[in-house]
């Protein structure tokens, strides 16, 4: 069969391409390479990441023992959260119209995101940190609350809600 020097190329440079994804996917997938900002560079961006002390805070240290919801104060609330493959806990998270709540996560594992459309709630949760982050539900309804940090095969389904009554 005769096949075209120019085909033969782009065959070569396909399959090279697909190779360079597969391993970019199993490199990224493994969550090596991935390093934090320095505290230095979070001050200079005006970004509170969280930075715990030197020993990492884990899923087995309080508060995170503990996930759940809780009032502590008038229509305010503290959310202890763990992120891990492929969920959070608690899932689901019941809160009056008007609620403060302060989210307080971590992950249990790898790098997950915590997303919560229609708020400006995005950020990322990183194991051994511990990641604040407020909003005031003022408007009613359902919202899902879902991970966008790719973290593996079941990443797509890592999502829970937050019922504002
Ligand atoms: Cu967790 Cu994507």
């Amino acid at each position: 069969m005769h096949v075209d020097r120019y085909e033969k190329m782009w065959i070569w440079v396909s399959a090279a391409f697909l190779l360079a994804l597969v391993l970019v996917l199993a490199y990224t997938t493994c969550g090596m390479g991935i390093h934090l900002p320095g505290s230095g560079d979070a001050h200079a961006a005006g970004v509170d990441h969280g930075t715990a002390a030197p020993a990492h805070v884990t899923a087995n240290d309080p508060p995170f023992t503990a996930p759940g919801v809780r009032a502590v104060g008038p229509n305010r609330y503290e959310v202890v959260m763990t992120a891990q493959v492929f969920g959070f806990e608690p899932n689901e998270i019941r809160i009056p119209r008007g609620a403060t709540v302060d989210f307080v996560v971590t992950s249990k594992d790898v790098i997950h995101g915590f997303m919560i459309p229609g708020t400006t709630v995005n950020t990322m949760i990183i194991p051994g940190q511990v990641t604040h982050v407020q909003y005031t539900f003022d408007k009613p309804g359902e919202y899902t609350f879902f991970c966008h940090e790719y973290c593996g095969i079941g990443h797509h389904v890592m999502s829970g809600r937050i019922v504002v009554e």
